[in-house]
C-alpha cells in the first residue's frame, strides 16, 4: 500500500508520461496528473518509437486483424487488441475489460443529404459496454489504478464518466466515488452509475465545481483520479481513432468530427491520428475538427478571441448536458490538434443540436444531445466551404440515445424548453422533426385513422 499513501505512481514500462509544455519527464505521477514542475498536463509517450524501437506498420495491420477472430479477453477487447500501441501494464492479468470499442461505423444516408455531402458515416461510440466512449479510455486507466492497488478511483462527471467509471470498477473490484452536478446529468446515465453500486455524491453545483471539490479530495484521500486530465484514458480513447480507420480499410478520411466538453476525447483521437501517421499505418491525417454548443463554447472563444493562447472560460449552460462544461481541462491538447490536423472549431445553438439529434435518429441510428453536435456542426462547415460535398466525413457519436431519453420525450411532445431562445420560436424551427407520441382509444378504427393520416402526410 506504499504506493497509495505516498499518492504517487510510477510510470514504467514501454511508456514515459510527459509535460505536454515543458517536456518534463513525470516519473512519479502527482495525484492530479498535473506536472510536477509547471502544472500542466501530461500525456504518454513511447521513447521506443524513435531510438529504432517502431513497430512495424504491416505487422501491426496483420496482429490487429488476426485478433478479431481471438476470443481471448484482451482480444476480444476493441481497446486491448492495439495494445502495442498502448502502455503495457506489467502484468496482462491486471487489465479491467468488458469488451468495450468494437463499435459500428453507420451510413448516415437522410443526414448526409441534409447537411449537404454525398457520403457521411458515424462511429457510434455509444455502443460501448456502458453505452457511452468513456468505456475505451476507462478500461485502459482503471486497469492501471489496480496494478497500482487503489482501493478507490474517482470522477467528477456530466455522467458519461461517471457511469463508465462506476461498471468498470465493480467490474475490477474496487471502491468508486462519483461526484455530478445536481439536477443537470440525463437519468440514464444517475441510474447506471447507482445500479453498478458507486458512492453517488450530487454537488449543489456544475461540472466545473464538481471539479474543483473533487481536485480537494484527491489531496486529503487516497483515491486514483479518472477524469481525462489522466493520461491513461486518453491513450485508451485513442483506439477509437485506430478501429475506425481499420473498418476504413486504413483509407483516412477527409474529416472526423468530434463534440466538444472537457476536451479529452478530440485529443485522444487526433493523438492516434498523428502515430498513426508516424508510425506509416497510414500516410495522411483527416482534418479533425470540434463542435462545442453555443452556451458551453470556451475552445471555440479561446481560438476565435486569443488565436487559442489563453484559455477563455465560461458559464456553461446547454440541455446537451454531457458538454456542459465551461473550464475545460485539455484546451491545449486540443489546441494543438486542430493545428497539426487543420481541423475547425465550430458552435451551434441548441435548436441545431435538437434537430440534428432527431435527424440522426430518423437515419436509424440515435445518439444523445451531446453527439448531435457533430451534424450540426457539420452542416455549417459544408455552408462555409470548409468541408466540400465530395469529400468523406465520419461524425464521432460519442453516446447511445438511450441516455437521455427525458430530453428526447420532451422534445417530440414539443415540451423542451432551451436556453437562449423563445419556447415558440424552438418550436417552429423544430416541427419538421418532432413526431409526438398520440393517445387513442383502444379501437382499431382509431389507430387506422391515425395510420391513414399519417400516410396522407407523407405522401
Ligand atoms: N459526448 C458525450 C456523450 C460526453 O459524455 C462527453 C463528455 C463529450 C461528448 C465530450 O467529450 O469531454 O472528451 O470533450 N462527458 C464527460 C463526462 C465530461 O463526465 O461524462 P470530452
Amino acid at each position: 500500500m506504499g504506493l497509495v499513501e505516498t499518492g504517487r505512481v510510477s510510470a514504467i514500462g514501454n511508456h514515459v508520461v510527459r509535460c505536454i509544455v515543458c517536456g518534463q519527464s513525470n516519473a512519479d505521477l502527482a495525484v492530479d496528473f498535473r506536472c510536477t514542475k509547471c502544472g500542466e498536463l501530461l500525456e504518454v509517450e513511447f521513447p521506443g518509437w524513435s531510438a529504432g524501437g517502431a513497430p512495424d506498420a504491416a505487422a501491426l495491420r496483420a496482429t490487429w486483424l488476426a485478433r478479431r477472430t481471438s476470443n481471448v479477453p484482451l482480444d476480444a477487447s476493441g481497446v486491448w487488441r492495439f495494445r502495442e500501441v498502448l502502455p503495457a501494464l506489467d502484468d496482462w492479468s491486471h487489465s479491467i475489460t468488458l469488451r468495450e470499442g468494437n463499435t459500428p461505423l453507420y451510413e448516415l444516408p437522410r443526414c448526409a443529404h441534409s447537411a449537404g455531402v454525398e457520403r457521411l458515416q458515424a462511429k457510434h461510440q455509444g455502443m460501448n459496454p456502458t453505452g457511452s466512449f468513456k468505456d475505451t479510455g476507462m478500461t485502459v486507466a482503471i486497469s492501471f489504478a489496480r496494478q497500482n492497488e487503489f482501493k478507490w478511483v474517482a470522477c467528477a462527471s456530466t455522467g458519461n464518466t461517471s457511469a463508465s467509471m462506476a461498471a468498470y470498477a465493480a467490474r475490477g473490484g474496487m471502491r468508486s466515488l462519483v461526484v455530478i452536478p445536481e439536477g443537470k446529468i440525463a437519468w440514464g446515465k444517475l441510474s447506471q452509475s447507482l445500479d453498478y453500486g458507486a458512492l453517488t455524491c450530487q454537488l449543489r453545483t456544475d461540472f466545473d465545481g464538481c471539479v474543483r471539490v473533487l481536485d480537494d479530495i484527491i489531496r486529503r484521500y487516497p483515491v486514483y483520479l479518472l477524469n481525462s486530465v489522466n493520461p491513461y484514458r486518453l491513450e485508451g480513447q485513442k483506439t477509437a481513432a485506430i478501429e475506425l480507420l481499420e473498418q476504413l480499410d486504413w483509407r483516412v478520411p477527409d474529416h472526423v468530427i468530434v463534440p466538444g466538453g472537457n476536451l479529452g476525447n478530440n485529443s485522444a483521437l487526433g493523438k492516434a491520428f498523428l502515430e498513426l501517421q508516424r508510425l506509416g499505418v497510414v500516410n495522411s491525417l483527416p482534418r479533425v475538427s470540434v463542435i462545442q454548443a453555443e452556451g458551453a463554447n470556451p475552445l471555440y472563444r479561446t481560438i476565435h478571441e486569443t488565436g487559442g493562447k489563453e484559455l477563455i472560460s465560461v458559464e456553461a449552460d446547454t440541455l446537451a448536458t454531457a458538454i456542459r462544461i465551461g473550464n475545460p481541462a485539455s484546451w491545449r491538447k486540443s489546441i494543438r490538434v486542430l493545428e497539426a490536423t487543420g481541423g475547425r472549431v465550430e458552435q451551434v445553438s441548441e435548436a441545431e443540436i435538437a434537430v440534428a439529434k432527431a435527424e440522426i435518429g430518423a437515419d436509424g441510428v440515435g445518439c444523445e444531445p451531446a453527439s448531435a453536435v457533430t451534424l450540426a456542426g457539420l452542416k455549417k462547415l459544408t455552408k462555409c466551404g470548409f468541408v466540400k460535398p465530395h469529400e468523406s466525413v465520419v461524425l464521432i457519436l460519442t453516446g447511445h440515445v438511450l441516455k437521455d431519453p427525458e430530453y428526447t420525450i420532451q422534445f417530440h411532445r414539443g415540451d423542451l424548453s432551451v436556453p437562449r431562445m423563445a419556447d415558440d420560436e424552438f418550436l417552429a424551427l423544430t416541427a419538421p422533426q418532432r413526431k409526438a407520441p398520440i393517445v387513442l382509444d383502444a379501437s382499431a378504427d382509431a389507430v387506422l385513422r391515425a395510420l391513414d393520416d399519417e400516410d396522407k402526410r407523407r405522401g
